[in-house]
């Protein structure tokens, strides 16, 4: 195998309640099977529950992330509205941004491009999601779409040591769809090399996939060039499916 997946990053969206972190422990076990640092596993979960499970899982090889922020640094009269420094004080060390569900709410590439300083500044680290809808992908626009994502949310960013990116076509979000070997890999390919000609001294640059990722195809999804690990929604809420993807990758 010649990808190392550094990352497995569950999305539970919105699911979940206080005792579910029995899922996440059960999963946090299996992980003792492995070599410690070989891989990291992340959870980013609703905001109600980030200061409960982060606490629980302080001393565990796991870590909470956040799924959305809002883009002010501080304080703002935002009702309803969480901030980076408040996902912070919680014990969120992650968080989502630009994911395709909050993109149709209302978040451009500027707004994204505030909430990824903003979060920085804080010290978490962002999971960037960018992908193309079907329409876009039909009329052959991925790639005019994937660097103007790239471009735009990451403008007056200076480095991306703490950005993981993760490709998630909006089209195999949900679906049971995902790309096809070639078109992934080209994509993949295509994301590496936009990352590289703006941040040309940047090292490990990580790129996740993410879109109907489950047991059933995950041995293919490993055999794409190029992939860091996974971003896994639907997936990620059965612990049993979650371990699955693990043990499948590094048997
Ligand atoms: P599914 O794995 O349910 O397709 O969701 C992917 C996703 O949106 C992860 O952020």
């Amino acid at each position: 195998m010649t990808n190392k997946f550094n990352y497995f990053i569950g999305n539970w969206k919105m699911f979940g309640d206080l005792s579910s972190i029995r899922l996440i422990k059960k999963i946090s076990i299996n992980l003792n099977r492995f070599k410690k640092n070989k891989f990291k596993v992340v959870f980013c979960i609703p905001y109600t529950l980030i200061n409960s499970y982060s606490k629980q899982l302080k001393q565990s090889n796991i870590s909470i992330g956040a799924q959305n922020v809002h883009y002010l640094y501080e304080y703002g009269s935002y009702t309803g509205s969480i901030n980076s420094k408040m996902i912070k004080n919680a014990g969120a060390e992650y968080v989502i941004i630009g994911h395709s569900e909050n993109r149709i709410n209302g978040d451009t590439d500027t707004i994204i491009n505030k909430k990824i300083k903003s979060s920085l500044k804080n010290n978490i680290k962002i999971i960037l999601c960018i992908g193309e809808t079907n329409k876009q992908k039909i009329n052959k626009q991925t790639n005019r779409i994937l660097k103007k994502q790239i471009v735009l949310s990451l403008k007056g960013i200076r480095s991306i040591k703490n950005i993981i990116f993760a490709y998630e076509p909006v089209w195999a979000i949900g679906t049971g769809k995902v790309p096809n070997k070639y078109e992934l890999s080209k994509n993949i390919l295509y994301i590496k090399s936009q990352i590289q000609n703006k941040f040309k001294k940047a090292q490990n640059i990580n790129i996740l996939y993410g879109g109907s990722v489950n047991p059933r195809n995950i041995v293919e999804l490993n055999s794409i060039d190029h992939l860091n690990g996974y971003l896994i929604g639907g997936a990620s809420k059965s612990s049993k499916k979650f371990i699955d993807i693990m043990n499948k990758t590094y048997k």
